[in-house]
């Protein structure tokens, strides 16, 4: 099979694309680095199944061959994490939208399935828990739903080119999804709290910490994505892409603090003083994963000490590939 992944050289698409190489696909990446890094993928380079294009989505001069070349499409290339949206709003909404649209118009006329990754911000503030695929959005002022509402018009295209030319699409919305190769700088809260007890400095914890949220391992993604892209007959579906075991802001702190006997205090930050005065924190975000797991693939989401164990010896030791 030859991939096409957009965004490849980032956190999740880097561990893509070595599940795709380990099994002799063709993999072609392309990405502009703005938060991805070269060094996610550079054991690859040199293998003739291999293929890097350092370019923006958005002005990308070989994108038609590409997607006329390839089986598969996995849309990655976004701008991500709240921090780095709210300091690069231009940017951000041109890569979202009209690079989304660019790749998902040509998957359309080239027949080509494509897998587009968003987001449990499509929820919103919804405090509802064990949110559903189907359940309601609910936005506010804040500039920080832009990338929520870029996310929605990527999947109502996607929708509409299902609908009237037979685009075969799948859409995933990942809620926080952690592991190596992620980094701290842009928003991601568990590298960042790793980082700082490491270096054993104050752990910046925003607002009072209860918030509730989930943390699934990025090799637990990947192990569904890949079934997905393997089993044509998924189609036209959206699968949030989590698990359900949850623990507070101020317990994973603590979990990290002792994991790498950290001598770092706590510090407790006003959440609209780090972005803007409009700024909405979300008290739970829990999915519902009923449809991931009825993909019937054995799906058991690594406990949340064993991925601080991972990512807490990533960052002391960068992973030798
Ligand atoms: N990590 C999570 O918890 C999470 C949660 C929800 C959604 N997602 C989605 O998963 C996808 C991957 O996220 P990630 O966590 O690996 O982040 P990431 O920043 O590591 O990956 C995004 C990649 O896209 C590249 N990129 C950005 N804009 C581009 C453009 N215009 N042209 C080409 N390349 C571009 C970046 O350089 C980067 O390599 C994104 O679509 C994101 O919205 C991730």
């Amino acid at each position: 099979m030859k991939v096409l992944i957009t965004g490849g050289a980032g956190f999740i698409g880097s561990h893509l694309v070595d599940a795709f190489m380990a099994r002799n696909d063709q993999v072609i990446v392309i990405d502009n680095l703005s938060t991805g890094s070269r060094q996610n993928i550079n054991h690859h380079d040199g293998n003739a199944s291999f293929h890097f294009i350092w370019s923006d989505i958005t002005n990308c001069p070989d994108l038609h061959e590409l997607c006329r070349d390839c089986d598969l499409i996995i849309h990655l290339a976004s701008s991500v994490g709240v921090k780095y949206i709210m300091e690069n709003p231009l940017n951000s909404l041109e890569s979202n939208v009209l690079g989304s649209i660019q790749i998902m118009k040509l998957a359309a006329a080239y027949k080509k399935r494509i897998i587009f990754f968003s987001t449990s911000e499509i929820y919103g503030k919804s405090n509802a828990t064990h949110l559903r695929e189907d359940d309601d959005r609910i936005l506010g002022p804040s500039f920080r739903w832009s990338y929520s509402a870029c996310k929605a018009v990527g999947e109502y295209y996607l929708y509409a080119l299902g609908k009237e030319e037979g685009l075969h699409y799948n859409i995933c919305r990942c809620f926080n999804i952690v592991g190596p190769r992620q980094v701290g700088n842009y928003g991601m809260v568990l590298p960042r709290l790793v980082q700082q007890a490491l270096n054993n400095e104050a752990m910046t914890i925003y607002d009072d910490g209860t918030q509730i949220r989930t943390f699934t391992y990025v090799l637990d993604v990947v192990k569904m994505i890949m079934h997905i892209a393997d089993h044509q007959e998924i189609n036209q579906q959206t699968f949030n892409i989590g698990s359900e075991n949850v623990i507070s802001i101020i317990e994973l702190a603590h979990k990290i603090k002792a994991h790498t006997n950290s001598s770092s205090s706590f510090v407790f930050l006003p959440s609209k003083e780090v972005y803007d005065e409009a700024f909405e924190d979300i008290q739970v975000r829990v999915p519902n994963i009923d449809k991931l797991t009825a993909l019937g693939v054995l799906y058991e989401p690594m406990d949340i000490d064993r991925i601080i164990a991972n990512v807490v010896d990533y960052y002391k030791t960068p992973i030798v590939h």
